[in-house]
């Protein structure tokens, strides 16, 4: 097994590239499948979950071909099946994607239910819900979603929760379907306006995307396209949060400063200093850390992506900070972690109270999830001493060559791969 070998106390300095959006990759993949000419995507993260649904897309019939190490050329005109097996379903939670590309391609669709991070109960009743109010029948066969519609027709749908995953379910099912589908109370993060972007450029008729009601006219046919992912507003606020906690000075490149409002705004009041460019913000920090209040909301409020690496900030801040979580039901369980390394939080059910030590200790940990693996490679980075992060395979869903990028802005972190992998490589 692989792991993190982190020695802390240097303060990051220099420029970082940041990659496309996972969480868009992950449902522009997929949206492939509803066009039969080629598409070309570009920016694509090189992470784990990327490599799931590109495996996925080749599993069902999909051509696929790497054109260079961040962008593919896809074509699924050799598509015929509509099953993913458990297998690949279950290694992440955007499997559930393929549900609504693969309904909108064919009206059929069979999807083992999603796998992902343990962040409590994750159910998909809202997915469910928009197939169903466009013609879909569903049911549970044996953990497998089966879904199924004689003809799809355009309707209304009315989210009881501002969810991302369904929006954009809602979005694949609806843009080949006949007449209009109206989405209420829909989810408006980056990733949803930027799917409705690609899925225009293949010439969908989708508007309202980025508000919380999205029109979409179904379309007969979508061409192919060239299309370049959005950067990653989770890995970017990752790096300025490890820029801070670290007391460096770091140019993070290659963002959409818009997208890192609801990050910027908190850092700022927590006394990091943030200039905004075109396409880079610069994150140094002069004077103390002071605590702060966040409460995890759906966008535009502070992204729950961002909660464990800011919570890990508080611990280096000078007072009593509240983190409320207010998107999922179990998003504290790296606290156990920060602990070892000399935190102090006391968490009540969705809120957490952070004592600012203003140090932390380097320790053995573990990564419970991905954006909690991402808040120990900070504390790891800001402590003293050698902290070695395990369970990797975590963080490595979402953020591609961690380790390469924080050493390029003198992070002293490498991975060590314990003899057993280290062996299996080598033969
Ligand atoms: N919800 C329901 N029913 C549903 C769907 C969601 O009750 O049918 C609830 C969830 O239980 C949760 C809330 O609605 O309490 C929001 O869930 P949402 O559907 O928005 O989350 P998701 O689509 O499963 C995506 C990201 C997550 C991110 C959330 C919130 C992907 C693949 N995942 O999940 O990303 O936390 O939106 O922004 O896009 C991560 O990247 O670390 C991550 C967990």
């Amino acid at each position: 097994m692989d792991k993190f070998v982190i020695r802390g106390g240097n303060r990051l300095m220099g420029e970082i590239q940041v990659s496309g959006a996972k969480n868009a990759a992950v449902a522009l993949i997929p949206a492939v499948l509803l066009c039969d000419e080629p598409c070309v995507i570009e920016n694509v993260p090189d992470i784990s979950d990327v490599s799931i649904c590109l495996r996925i897309l080749y599993e069902l019939g999909a051509e696929v071909e790497m054109l260079k190490s961040d962008t593919y050329r896809i074509s699924c005109k050799g598509v015929r099946s509509f099953s993913v097996p458990y297998e690949s379903a279950k290694q992440m939670r955007a499997s559930y994607y393929f549900l609504g590309a693969l309904l909108g391609r064919t009206g059929r669709a069979r999807v083992s239910m999603p796998g992902g991070c343990p962040l409590g109960d994750r159910p998909i009743d809202q997915h469910l819900k928009a197939f169903n109010a466009l013609g879909a029948n569903s049911c549970n066969d044996h953990g497998m979603i089966d879904l199924h519609a004689d003809k799809l027709r355009g309707g209304q749908i009315y989210f009881d929760v501002v969810t991302v995953g369904a929006t954009m379910n809602a979005m694949l099912a609806a843009v080949k379907t006949e007449g209009l589908t109206i989405i209420e109370n829909a989810a408006k993060e980056p990733h949803i306006v930027d799917l409705a972007n690609f899925l225009n450029s293949m010439g969908a008729d989708i508007r309202g995307a980025g508000t919380d009601v999205i029109k979409v006219r179904g379309v007969s046919y979508l061409h192919g396209t060239t299309y370049s992912v959005i950067p990653d507003q989770i890995e970017a606020g990752t790096f300025m949060v490890a820029a801070a906690a670290t007391g460096g000075d770091v140019l993070v490149k290659g963002v959409i400063p818009k997208h890192l409002e609801p990050i910027t705004k908190k850092m700022r009041k927590i006394g990091v200093n943030i200039d905004e460019y075109d396409d880079a913000v610069r994150v140094w920090v002069e004077g103390p850390l002071v605590k702060a209040s966040i409460k995890t909301q759906p966008h535009p409020g502070f992204p729950t992506d961002m909660q464990p690496q800011m919570a890990t900030l508080l611990t280096l801040a000078e007072g009593t900070s509240i983190v409320t979580e207010g998107v999922w039901e179990q998003r504290f369980r790296y606290v156990d972690e920060l602990r070892r390394m000399g935190a102090d939080i006391a968490v009540n059910d969705k809120v957490a109270i952070i004592t600012g030590t203003g140090k932390l200790m380097g320790a053995p940990v573990k990564a419970c999830d991905l954006r909690a693996g991402a808040a120990l490679i900070i504390a790891g980075l800001a402590a003293h001493g050698v902290t070695e992060i395990e369970d990797i395979h975590h963080i490595e869903r979402g953020y591609g060559n961690i380790e390469t990028k924080l050493r390029g802005i003198g992070g002293d972190i490498c991975k060590v791969s314990t003899p057993p992998t280290a062996m299996k490589k080598a033969l």
